[in-house]
């Protein structure tokens, strides 16, 4: 209701102020001489803004928007300029008006622009003093055009059943695009609440995080809709769409209004979305002991989107693979349905941890998205126990980030940046996946009741504030030792969030002592003597199954056990974010006990035992047939987590392989893995069934027997792609194998499959399956066909705009994978790298993963020089990390071919031996050429 008030007298003042003309505002731009008035990268403390009247209309036929707001501020400190944010905004009027002033003194006082376009400002420069204490009322109206990206306020399309295209408009501001759409104070700690209208065409409707409090009409035929005032927010949490979108509707257990609107020939696809949002809502508001604060939340389904999902405070945007999920009458349990819910709670944690207490400054972004992380977890395994995913997921994301952190090029979780470019480098897997690992370390650490009762704690404190990783520190702190329990929180943690990398910590048995080391862990071992953690070092020995915990806080430490033991294996279930090393008989007792008796380790352990001991190997403080002997045990390996962490590594060395040419390691590497997982493999049926965790390994075993290990599975595959087609897609496959069907048609198919699948790609209604689709069409071996498709994800035109080009990772990646098409995607990046910047900012990590996802499987001298010549001399992007990472990543695949090749072949070899006998590619003298070594001559 004050809205409505505020808005007509607002409204009405502007009407005056235009009569009085603008002859008082001048503009003067960057190009001028004079110095710009603002020379640091965050605006000043003098003004606060307190409330925004954002009146705006994108006009879609025109692809352009014109608005006007209205900020009012408070001046904290005499000041005689307002320095703000836009992007792209043409100003035409700006005016201030001292509100603190009586009433006949409110004219509007002499404004001056400056803009630096390059800094996104916007400085308005006051004659007069602005006086401390004093609120004033900023008028700004300006015009622009529909952003071609997809951030700031853009247009995205879809395509009708019929083939009708239609427009929408959405926005998309975090970090910092919501100066693209209004000016503004786009720095997440100066919150302020938003009252919004927005001007539509009759035929749309509009969206935006508050409800809808009325709709006017306008005399041009235009409507008006007018929104209830928000609760105070950070900018880059506003959000609005115009849309013609369909709704499904639910309440929660309180009766909050919950929607998902998606396009009206999808909506039958909203159902189990708008389930998992009514039970992930009641469950969080119950887990926070705070309640969601809006009237109302609504999901969104936009057709172009760069990331997966966007939590604007109370109109979550999402990719519509990640909300949108075709109605089937069987059961829930797909790895479809896992990834929906997940991502769902993913995005609605940060309601609570993100949007109501947000982040001081971008350095602490992992607050938000680590503990978003962290919790898409914690939620599922209180929502759906029986699933048991939560742990395997979970520990796909810590040994993700346990792999990124040994780079060099790495950074600290919390980390200073300014501009707008370093801000999106933020948004990596080290504050998503490295974040969530450490708090699922520290909740370990100070167990689970001291660790919710500090985090409600710490929303409770700094509600619609904004804080800082240490107030989340003293809040954790003060709640256990209210538990009586002492724990410097700050000094655990700062050891790592503050330092790059994490330790390894090297194991040696002595009786009944324990001799710890720990020290910093490297893809290429580093002399480092500086860096030290404080690590919950957890541990249980062949002695006692009890887990016990020990914080070690200095770089040598010995633990006296009461009883002597053989084994002890640390690290329990991966839950601390290092990795173990143990010295050679611990090493030996450890694998012989594994290798005797597995399940006295759970499968995490054992995945852990596996991820741990490749890596340093790979990195060289193992040897790799240690390695490999301890692998064997996976020849009776029944569950997913051990299974997927060992075909990882072995597919990231077939990989390296295949890329320096070497088919006979190749051959005998794919013979060691059948070997190890051929029986479990061929013990699969070829349909849906089973938990989460089993359709995963389902999919996982008969992608890899079917991608050229078994000819049977092979075979199966194709009969089932063929059924399918002579079906004209009529018949239903099994839903979890589709992908790899799809897979198999194309590779081992020709031209006919081909096409049949880009048709059926073309009219399929459910994003995933198009997804899928999309994937097995790059597996064609036409290089005409890849061509055409690479050309189309980036097609300009909608006419002939097959794929679209938020899928354009999808392509690269796929296509980047094999050494056969990896050339044509480097060149087309190389060819198209400007237009590449216009759609996808530079520093997303949208942009970083389709650089590296081709350049990461570089492995030679010309190809370093390459890239390097292209990003660093050409393009002078030598200090964005995407570059950086590249370049060390081909020299670490460089740098490991010439260590490990031999002995990893040694050890195939011998263990192999008849395969090696009978393959022809091994009796062949290879010559391989290292320019930054030797040259090794293989005997083969
Ligand atoms: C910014 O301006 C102030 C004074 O106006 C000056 O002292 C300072 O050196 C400038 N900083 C930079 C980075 O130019
Ligand atoms: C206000 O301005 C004065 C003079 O420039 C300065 O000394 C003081 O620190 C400022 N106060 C704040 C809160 O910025
Ligand atoms: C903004 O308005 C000006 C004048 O009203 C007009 O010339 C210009 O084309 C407009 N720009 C856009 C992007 O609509
Ligand atoms: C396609 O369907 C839409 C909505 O059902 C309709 O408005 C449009 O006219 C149709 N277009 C064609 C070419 O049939
Ligand atoms: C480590 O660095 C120090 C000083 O830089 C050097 O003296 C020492 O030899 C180095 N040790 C190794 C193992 O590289
Ligand atoms: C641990 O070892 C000691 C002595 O070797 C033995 O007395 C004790 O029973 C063992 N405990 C367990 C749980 O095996």
């Amino acid at each position: 209701m004050d809205m409505w008030f505020c808005l007509c007298l607002l409204f009405s003042l502007n009407l005056v102020w235009k009569c009085l003309g603008d002859e008082s505002f001048k503009k003067s731009f960057s190009a001028s001489r004079e110095p710009f008035p603002w020379n640091q990268s965050r605006l000043p403390v003098t003004i606060r803004p307190d409330h925004y009247f954002l009146y705006i209309h994108p006009n879609i036929a025109s692809e352009t928007f014109v608005g006007q707001v209205q900020i009012l501020v408070t001046v904290l400190n005499d000041t005689n300029m307002i320095v703000l944010h836009s992007k792209g905004l043409t100003v035409h009027s700006a005016h201030l008006v001292d509100l603190t002033a009586t009433l006949s003194e409110q004219w509007q006082l002499a404004l001056q622009m400056v803009e630096s376009q390059s800094r996104e400002l916007l400085v308005f420069v006051s004659k007069s003093m602005l006086k401390k204490g004093h609120k004033y009322q900023l008028s700004i109206s300006y015009n622009s055009t529909m952003s071609s990206s997809f951030s700031g306020l853009y247009k995205a399309t879809y395509l009708m059943p019929n083939g009708t295209s239609r427009t929408l408009v959405a926005t998309h501001f975090e970090p910092t695009s919501a100066r693209r759409a209004f000016p503004c104070f786009d720095e997440p700690s100066l919150k302020a609440v938003f009252s919004l209208v927005i001007v539509r065409e009759r035929e749309y409707i509009t969206l935006s995080n508050m409800p809808k409090g009325s709709t006017k009409s306008r005399s041009d035929g235009l409507k008006e809709d007018h929104y209830l005032t928000s609760v105070k927010m950070s900018t880059y949490l506003v959000a609005f769409v115009v849309c013609d979108f369909s709704f499904s509707t639910a309440e929660t257990k309180r009766g909050l209004k919950v929607s998902v609107f998606a396009p009206s020939h999808q909506i039958s696809q909203t159902h189990y979305a708008l389930n998992a949002a009514v039970r992930i809502l009641n469950f969080y508001e119950e887990y926070f002991q705070i309640p969601y604060p809006l009237p109302k939340i609504d999901l969104a389904a936009i057709p172009d989107f760069e990331a997966g999902a966007m939590e604007n405070w109370g109109l979550l945007t999402f990719r519509e693979t990640s909300l949108l999920y075709e109605q089937e009458t069987d059961t829930l349990r797909s790895r479809l349905w896992v990834s929906l819910f997940v991502t769902a709670i993913l995005s609605f944690s940060i309601q609570w941890f993100g949007n109501l207490v947000t982040m001081k400054w971008w350095n602490d972004l992992w607050l938000n998205e680590g503990f978003a992380s962290y919790m898409e977890y914690m939620a599922v395994s209180y929502l759906e126990p029986s699933w048991s995913v939560e742990n395997e997921l979970f520990i796909m994301d810590v040994f993700r980030a346990l792999a990124r952190d040994s780079f060099l090029t790495s950074h600290p979780i919390s980390v200073s940046v300014s501009d707008t470019e370093q801000i999106r480098q933020m948004f990596d897997v080290v504050s998503y996946s490295k974040g969530a690992s450490i708090i699922r370390m520290l909740r370990v650490f100070l167990t689970e009741n001291i660790f919710i009762s500090g985090i409600r704690n710490y929303l409770q404190q700094h509600r619609y504030g904004s804080a800082q990783q240490d107030d989340l520190w003293v809040a954790l702190s003060q709640t256990a030792l209210m538990a009586g329990k002492v724990v410097d929180v700050k000094a655990v943690m700062d050891t790592w969030t503050m330092q790059r990398g994490y330790p390894i910590v090297s194991v040696r048995v002595q009786g009944t002592r324990i001799l710890l080391h720990q020290q910093l862990f490297t893809k290429s071992p580093q002399n480092d003597t500086r860096s030290l953690w404080q690590i919950p070092f957890s541990f249980y020995t062949s002695n006692s199954s009890t887990v016990m915990i020990h914080l070690m806080t200095n770089k040598e430490e010995v633990i006296t056990l009461e009883h002597e033991v053989s084994w002890i294996k640390a690290n329990v279930n991966s839950s601390s974010f290092y990795r173990v090393s143990y010295e050679e008989t611990a090493l030996y007792a450890l694998v012989s006990q594994l290798h005797r008796e597995p399940a006295v380790f759970s499968g995490t352990d054992r995945a852990g035992l596996l991820d741990d001991i490749f890596h340093l190997a790979s990195q060289g403080s193992v040897k790799y047939s240690e390695a490999f002997n301890l692998s064997l045990f996976l020849r009776n390996e029944k569950e997913f987590l051990p299974i997927n962490v060992f075909l990882g590594h072995m597919m990231n060395m077939l990989v390296r392989f295949s890329f320096s040419r070497q088919p006979c390691i190749v051959h005998l590497l794919k013979e060691h893995v059948w070997r190890m997982l051929g029986k479990v493999a061929q013990a699969e049926h070829w349909e849906d069934g089973g938990s989460p965790s089993d359709e995963n390994k389902r999919a996982r075993l008969l992608a890899l027997a079917s991608g050229g290990l078994s000819r049977a599975a092979g075979q199966q595959a194709l009969r089932l792609f063929h059924f399918w087609m002579a079906k004209d897609g009529n018949y239903s496959l099994p839903r979890t194998l589709k992908g790899l069907i799809f897979r198999v048609g194309v590779r081992k198919g020709n031209h006919a499959e081909w096409t049949f699948l880009l048709q059926k790609y073309q009219q399929a209604v459910s994003s995933k399956e198009k997804l899928m689709m999309l994937k097995a069409l790059c597996q064609t071996s036409s290089e005409k066909k890849r061509t055409w498709q690479v050309a189309q994800s980036t097609g300009c035109s909608l006419n002939n705009h097959i794929i679209k080009t938020q899928d354009l990772a999808v392509v690269v990646e796929q296509l980047g994978y094999r050494p056969s098409s990896s050339g044509l995607v480097w060149k087309f990046l190389q060819q198209n790298w400007d237009n590449l910047l216009e759609k996808f900012s530079l520093g997303s990590s949208y942009l970083s993963r389709i650089v590296t996802s081709v350049t990461s499987k570089f492995n030679s001298l010309e190809k370093y020089n390459e890239v390097y010549n292209f990003f660093v001399t050409q393009k002078h992007l030598g200090h964005m990390s995407f570059v950086k990472l590249s370049l060390e990543m081909i020299q670490t695949n460089k740098q490991w071919l010439v260590t490990h090749t031999k002995p990893i072949q040694a050890w195939l070899q011998k263990e192999y031996n008849k395969a090696y006998k009978t393959y022809h590619q091994c009796h062949k003298e290879v010559t391989y050429h290292i320019r930054w070594g030797a040259t090794i001559r293989f005997q083969l």
